[in-house]
C-alpha cells in the first residue's frame, strides 16, 4: 500500500483529488495535512472510509510536524496554498508564508527522506495573453506573474526546480488552468455567481467581463495529477488544460440561463487591479507523453451539474455567504 500525503486536501481541488484517489487506487492510504484556513472544510472529505483516509490538522510551514509525517510517506502531493488573487491584493503576507515558506518546508522534508513530491501549480505563473493572440501557454513560456498570489506560486515552482537540480529531489510540477466543480469556495467566480442567484443577489462581473479563463472540470485535473504522479518524468513540468476558453461575460450569462433567470440580470462592478486578460493552456505534452485525455469537456453540462451541487448543498456554503459578500462590497465588487 502506498502512503500518500495530500497537503490542502480539505480545500477545493485537494479534496476532489482525495475522493479520486480513494475511488481509483484501492490499496493506497491518504493522509490529508491541512491547516483548515477559511478555505478548508472537513465536510469536503467527510464520509470517506476511515481506514483509507486520515486527517492531520497542521501547517505545512511547521517543520517538525511535516518531517514526522513525510518520514512515513511514499509520496507527497502538494495542493495547500493561499489560492485567491483578490485576497492576495488585500493582504499578501499569508501567501508568502504558505506558498513560499510552506513549500520550502515540504521540500526540505522530502529531500531528507527521499520521498516523491508532486507540486500543484497554476497557469497564472505565465502572466496573461492578449485576447486575439493565437498563442497558448506551453511548458516553455517564460514566467511573468502579475499578482502577489501568482508571484508566490511562481516562486514555489522555482524552489521545486532548484531542489530537483541541486539536491536530486524526486519531484514533478503541474500547472493547471481554472478549475470548476463541487466544493469550490464561494469567493471564487463560478460558485459566487451561482450562490448569488440562489440568495437573490445579482451576479457581479468585474469590469467589462471580457477576460478569458480556460475552464477545466476538477475531475479532469485529478486524473491528470494522478497520471503525472505515477508516470511523469522526474524534474519535468506538465501543463494541464482541457481547451475550455470562455470569457467571464459568457459564463455569467450561461449560469443565469441555466438557472432559469434573465441572462442579462447582473451588475458590472469594479475591476480587479492588474486583472490578467486571458489564460489558455496547450496541454499537448501531457497528452502525447502520458496519454492523458480530459473526459468532462462539455462545459454547459459540467456547469449545470455544478449549479445542481450548490443548489442541493446550501448548508455547505450558506454560513459563509454574508461574510464573503461583505468583503467584496467593501472593494466595490
Ligand atoms: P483552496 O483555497 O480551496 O484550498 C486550499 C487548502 O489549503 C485549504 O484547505 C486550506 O485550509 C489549506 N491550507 C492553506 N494554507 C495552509 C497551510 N499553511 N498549511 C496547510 N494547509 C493550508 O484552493 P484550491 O483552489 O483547491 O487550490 C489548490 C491548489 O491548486 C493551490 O496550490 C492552487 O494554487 C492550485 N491551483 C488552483 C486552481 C483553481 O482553479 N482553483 C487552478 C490551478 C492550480
Ligand atoms: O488559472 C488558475 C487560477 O484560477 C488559480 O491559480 C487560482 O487559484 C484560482 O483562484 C483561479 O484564479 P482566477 O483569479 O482566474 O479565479 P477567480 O475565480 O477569482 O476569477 C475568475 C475570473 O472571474 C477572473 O477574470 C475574475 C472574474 N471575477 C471573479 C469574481 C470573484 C468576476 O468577474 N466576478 C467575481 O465576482
Amino acid at each position: 500500500m502506498a502512503e500518500v500525503i495530500v497537503t490542502g486536501g480539505a480545500g477545493f481541488i485537494g479534496s476532489n483529488f482525495v475522493h479520486h484517489v480513494v475511488a481509483e487506487r484501492p490499496d493506497w492510504h491518504v493522509t490529508v495535512l491541512d491547516k483548515l484556513t477559511y478555505a478548508g472544510n472537513l465536510a469536503n472529505i467527510a464520509g470517506l472510509p476511515e481506514d483509507r483516509v486520515s486527517f492531520v490538522k497542521g501547517d505545512i510551514a511547521d517543520a517538525d510536524l511535516v518531517d514526522a509525517l513525510v518520514e512515513k510517506a511514499d509520496a507527497v502531493v502538494h495542493y495547500a496554498a493561499e489560492s485567491h488573487n483578490d485576497n492576495s491584493l488585500q493582504n499578501p503576507r499569508p501567501f508568502i508564508d504558505t506558498n513560499l515558506i510552506g513549500t520550502y518546508t515540504l521540500l526540505e522534508a522530502v529531500r531528507r527522506h527521499n520521498v516523491r513530491f508532486h507540486h500543484i501549480s497554476t497557469d497564472e505563473v505565465y502572466g496573461d495573453l492578449e485576447l486575439d493572440d493565437p498563442a497558448r501557454f506551453t511548458e516553455h513560456t517564460p514566467y511573468n506573474p502579475s499578482s502577489p498570489y501568482s508571484s508566490t506560486k511562481a516562486g514555489s515552482d522555482l524552489l521545486v526546480r532548484a531542489w530537483v537540480r541541486s539536491f536530486g529531489v524526486q519531484a514533478t510540477i503541474s500547472n493547471c488552468s481554472n478549475n470548476y466543480g463541487p466544493y469550490q469556495h464561494i469567493e471564487k467566480f463560478i460558485p459566487r455567481q451561482i450562490t448569488n442567484v440562489v440568495a437573490g443577489i445579482r451576479p457581479k462581473l468585474y469590469g467589462a467581463g471580457l477576460n478569458v479563463r480556460d475552464w477545466i472540470h476538477t475531475n479532469d485535473h485529478s486524473s491528470a495529477v494522478l497520471k503525472v504522479l505515477e508516470e511523469g518524468r522526474i524534474g519535468e513540468t506538465y501543463l494541464i488544460g482541457a481547451d475550455g476558453e470562455q470569457n467571464n461575460k459568457t459564463v455569467v450569462e450561461l449560469i443565469l440561463e441555466l438557472m432559469g433567470k434573465d441572462p442579462h440580470d447582473y451588475d458590472h462592478v469594479n475591476d480587479r487591479p492588474g486583472h490578467d486578460l486571458r489564460y489558455a493552456i496547450d496541454s499537448s505534452k501531457l497528452r502525447a507523453e502520458l496519454g492523458w485525455q480530459p473526459k468532462f469537456t462539455d462545459f454547459r453540462s459540467g456547469l449545470a451539474d455544478t449549479i445542481a451541487w450548490y443548489t442541493e448543498h446550501e448548508e455547505w456554503w450558506a454560513p459563509q455567504k454574508a461574510e464573503v459578500e461583505a468583503k467584496y462590497a467593501k472593494a466595490g465588487q
